[in-house]
């Protein structure tokens, strides 16, 4: 008997306010031409004052929740992916059990920044392959507009807020792991890169958050490389192919980074769910967001073979391949 984690329900929030590019052009020496042209990005949603990332991480999860016809308080495990957590601590998933009516089971946050939601899937996963969870709820929720110097045209124009979410469910069963169900996750990390993209800030060293600063040009070098290796890692642990891949699912930080990646693979980009002209890099919440969104427009379907990759600071990568 082998026990899976199939993914029964998915979520997404978004915050009511949209900034273009041509308000960012208002603001810092920057163009919407530039903007589009460098990163495909057109307009990001921007979280409302008040508006924290426990409100976009209940949001989605709450959604998620209902589109799988799941109750809160059947919930056994909650996973936040967030670099932008409402407080120092408690962990805001607490915050966000509570909201919604998880009264047992363990909540906690996990850092690993854009790739915190791909993170948190391989933790529920082992968790429900290890028999310890039924039912687990996983978030990638972020308020990245909270981290940014808006005066920095470098970064500001780059990243957006938002919240996606996703209900695991064991399911145990005869036959190979090819059938339903998340067939493996891979996480990397390498710390020597510690300084390539991070936030000078936090509690420990200045007690402040700091604001982001990133060394662009050799991110987008990483990206590629690493997001197209873990995918190929992950196709070939479970014995496939790019063409059994029917939608790859990718962290959203740049158009150009997709199309890379897209490249290295051989993968048409028809198979690609892209949302960053739209959502800009909204962090944990990019990957989540763009498979509730696939999922509920309809192009996502039972049965297909989906890859959830995601590359961010530390660095982090990591993909997670599941059957619908
Ligand atoms: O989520 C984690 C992963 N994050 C990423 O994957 C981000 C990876 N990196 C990138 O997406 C790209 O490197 C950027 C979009 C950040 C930058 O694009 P680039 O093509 O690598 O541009 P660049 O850094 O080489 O900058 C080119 C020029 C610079 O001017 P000079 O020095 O050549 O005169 C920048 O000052 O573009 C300038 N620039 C801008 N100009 C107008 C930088 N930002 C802006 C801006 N508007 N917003």
């Amino acid at each position: 008997m082998i026990i899976r984690s199939r993914i029964v329900g998915c979520g997404a929030y978004l915050p009511e306010r949209v900034v273009t590019n041509a308000e960012m052009a208002r603001m810092v020496d920057t163009t919407d031409e530039w903007i589009v042209e460098r990163t495909g990005i057109r307009q990001r949603h921007i979280a409302a004052e008040g508006e924290n990332t426990s409100d976009l991480a209940f949001a989605a999860a709450e959604r998620a929740l209902a589109a799988a016809g799941v109750k809160g308080s059947d919930v056994d495990l909650l996973v936040l992916g967030t670099a932008t957590p409402d407080n120092t601590f408690p962990a805001t998933a607490v915050k966000v059990q509570a909201r919604l009516g998880m009264t047992g089971g363990a909540a906690f946050d996990l850092q690993a920044v854009c790739s915190g939601f791909v993170y948190g899937m391989a933790v529920a996963d082992n968790f429900i392959r290890a028999g310890q969870v039924r039912t687990a709820v996983v978030i990638g929720a972020e308020t990245f507009s909270r981290l940014l110097d808006w005066t920095d045209r470098n970064t500001c124009v780059l990243f957006g807020d938002g919240a996606g979410a996703v209900v695991l469910r064991a399911d145990s069963g005869e036959g190979t792991n090819r059938d339903v169900g998340i067939l493996s996750t891979h996480l990397h990390s390498d710390g020597r890169h510690h300084d390539l993209l991070h936030t000078k800030g936090g509690p420990s060293s200045t007690r402040g958050i700091g604001a982001i600063h990133m060394q662009g040009k050799e991110v987008f070098r990483h990206a590629v490389v690493n997001l197209a290796r873990v995918a190929n890692e992950a196709l070939e642990a479970n014995g496939l192919t790019v063409t059994d891949i029917d939608w790859l699912v990718p962290h959203q930080a740049n158009l150009r980074i997709l199309d890379g990646t897209a490249h290295k693979l051989n993968i048409p980009s028809e198979r690609i769910v892209v949302t960053v002209q739209r959502h800009a890099n909204t962090s944990a919440a990019s990957v989540p967001l763009a498979l509730a969104e696939a999922v509920g427009d309809g192009r996502i379907r039972p049965g297909h073979l989906v890859m959830l990759e995601a590359m961010g600071g530390g660095f982090t990568w990591g993909a997670c391949l599941a059957r619908m």
